[in-house]
């Protein structure tokens, strides 16, 4: 089994779910570079158009809607109610104090301050048919797709990910019929193996959303890609 990795930084450790904590926290830029940080603040990043930040209260409202949106949660096998969205988004923050990574909350510069999250999460506890250090994923508001802030904030995340904590590979993976999924995985330059694709053992034999696709990225691969200049958002 692969060991966990984490950032080369280290943060205080803190507790899921004390929201107080959060919601007063400042926000500290990374901007690419490694920042001055204080306790939960950071690593925040940003990119023309988002900021992708730790988690606040105020997020947890519209967090709890998108994750009772038909639409949103089409290619999930349920819904979540108010309590196992505020444990989600607990969980995502928290993270990014164990790993040094994590799933950011993202808001759009003046025009939004919270339309989802996009990040990475450690696969090093997961039981999965297949091996890599994490996985990239994306869940936004229905009202903010289709100006490509998925891939955009993607791309950050990918550049943190290889650049910042020293990740050797990252995964993404969804359901087969997830089109819109598999798009950003494919604008940020993943690629799929069909002889990856897997059923996921956590979703029930005969569901129609058991059938997944898997594609990876290397960090060799991000690297050859940054000077192709597939990094920089459209
Ligand atoms: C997947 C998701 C994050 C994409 O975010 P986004 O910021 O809209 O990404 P993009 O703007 O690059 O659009 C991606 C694709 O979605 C589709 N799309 C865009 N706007 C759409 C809309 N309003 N309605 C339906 N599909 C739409 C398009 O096919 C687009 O691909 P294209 O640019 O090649 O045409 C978003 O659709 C989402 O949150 N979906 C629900 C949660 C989910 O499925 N998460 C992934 C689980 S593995």
């Amino acid at each position: 089994m692969m060991g966990r990795r984490r950032a080369r930084f280290s943060f205080n450790e803190r507790a899921a779910g004390k929201w107080s904590s959060i919601s007063r926290a400042p926000i500290i830029s990374v901007d690419g570079t490694l920042p001055a940080r204080t306790m939960n603040t950071g690593p925040t990043l940003k990119t023309g158009r988002l900021t992708l930040r730790r988690w606040r209260e105020a997020d947890l409202e519209p967090f709890a809607a998108m994750n009772c949106d038909p639409a949103v949660m089409e290619f999930f096998p349920t819904m979540l109610d108010r309590d196992q969205s505020d444990a989600l988004a607990a969980r995502a923050d928290s993270s990014i104090d164990v790993d040094g990574y994590g799933l950011w909350a993202v808001e759009v510069k003046g025009v939004a301050p919270f339309i989802g999250f996009v990040g990475i999460r450690s696969l090093a506890a997961d039981t999965l048919p297949f091996v890599a250090d994490a996985e990239i994923g994306w869940r936004l508001a229905a009202e903010s797709w289709g100006q490509g802030y998925a891939p955009e904030a993607a791309l950050a995340v990918l550049r943190f990910g290889f650049e910042e904590c020293g990740l050797r590979e990252i995964v993404s993976f969804t359901s087969t019929v997830n089109e819109r999924s598999q798009r950003v995985m494919q604008k940020i330059g993943m690629h799929r193996d069909a002889a990856d694709d897997f059923d996921h053992p956590r979703v029930a034999a005969g569901h129609p959303l058991r059938r997944h696709v898997l594609y990876r990225l290397t960090a060799e691969e991000w690297r050859a890609s940054v000077g192709r200049g597939v990094d920089e958002p459209a």
